[in-house]
């Protein structure tokens, strides 16, 4: 047979028009997809700049609760409460992390109250409340599994009274997913969810946000005897994998853009709710390009959301949310 005069496969026919590109989009981006992090602070009627994160700012309780607001009016389904602490709540006991009137439980209580409608997810790990800045405890150097567990069950359970509806364990022990849910179920929260940050790397993407929570200067060494190698897939399926066994309802890859083929890695094997987390860094990296006009900012937000929903991300933790809403509303 003679070949064609013509390219046997024409690919770019169903891209010659709008309407044919809308028509064969395989993946949308909504707005049911995003959860908001949110920064929460002492005081009242504060929005403090975080430097490093341009346009990311610190709120005082009354602000979270007006965040929350806008979130809910701009379809945002979900926000996520991280407390920057004052010094005085970083302590070797880290007790500060489940007493009912610390910074997120006070924020989440005020959320509830003011009856507004958006799913508030909480962060699980000791790290704004520990005095040297790691996620458990520490003793002679050494980061103590079990005894961290039994106080991350203490810290979600003060949250789930609060009235957070999603668990964010960030801290990467092992079992504590199990621990957890075994505690919400004794206690009766048998409707509050767990997204476990399962696949989460010992990443430098973090940076900003431990600015942001005030972590940075507070840190002693790094988080590599819990946090996972960038290097390693097998085993961020295998965290994943137990995660679930132990009663996780969502699942996180953490950070978001560089680790898309772990997105698709978890969404392709346990096809369970996945997410992904842009972290402070990936930000702070678009908004750095787009403020030198390198890049233009609002195309890139837009096409990495794109891209988390095209890996198989059901959703995506972003600094970009509000943003992004209003881009996705217009
Ligand atoms: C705390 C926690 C971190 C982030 C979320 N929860 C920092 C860390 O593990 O050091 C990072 C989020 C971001 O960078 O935006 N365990």
């Amino acid at each position: 047979m003679t070949r064609p005069p013509y390219p046997a496969t024409r690919l770019r026919r169903t891209r010659a028009t709008p309407a044919l590109r809308n028509l064969v989009r395989e993946t949308e981006v909504s707005v049911n997809d995003l959860i908001w992090p949110l920064f929460v602070r002492q005081g009242e009627g504060i929005e403090e700049p975080v430097a490093s994160m341009p346009g990311v700012v610190r709120r005082s309780v009354d602000k979270i609760v007006a965040a929350a607001r806008e979130a809910a009016d701009l379809g945002i389904p979900a926000i996520c409460i991280f407390p920057y602490t004052e010094q005085a709540d970083r302590t070797e006991d880290c007790a500060e992390a489940w007493s009912p009137d610390n910074l997120s439980n006070r924020a989440i209580r005020a959320i509830r109250d003011a009856g507004i409608e958006v799913a508030i997810m909480t962060d699980i790990a000791l790290d704004p409340y520990n005095i040297n800045g790691h996620d458990g405890y520490v003793r002679d150097g050494e980061i103590l599994n079990d005894e961290t567990v039994a106080a991350l069950v203490r810290m979600g359970l003060a949250q789930a009274e609060a009235g957070a509806d999603i668990l964010g364990p960030s801290d990467m022990m092992d079992g504590r997913i199990g621990a957890l849910r075994a505690a919400l179920e004794a206690e009766g929260h048998t409707k509050v969810t767990i997204m476990s940050y399962a696949a989460k790397y010992a990443s430098a993407f973090y940076g900003p946000f431990r600015d942001a929570v005030g972590a940075s200067g507070a840190l002693t060494g790094d988080k590599k005897t819990y946090q996972i190698d960038p290097g390693n897939r097998a085993e961020g399926l295998a965290c994943a994998a137990r995660d679930l066994s132990e009663g996780a309802d969502m699942v996180m890859v953490k950070p978001g853009l560089p680790y898309l083929d772990m997105v698709r890695a978890v969404k392709d094997r346990f096809d369970v709710p996945t997410f992904a987390y842009q972290v402070s860094g990936e930000y702070a990296m678009i908004e750095a390009a787009a403020a030198h006009g390198w890049i233009d900012g609002d195309k890139v937000m837009l096409e990495t959301l794109q891209s988390f929903r095209r890996a198989g991300c059901d959703g995506v933790l972003t600094y970009f949310a509000p943003r992004l809403a209003r881009a996705i509303n217009a």
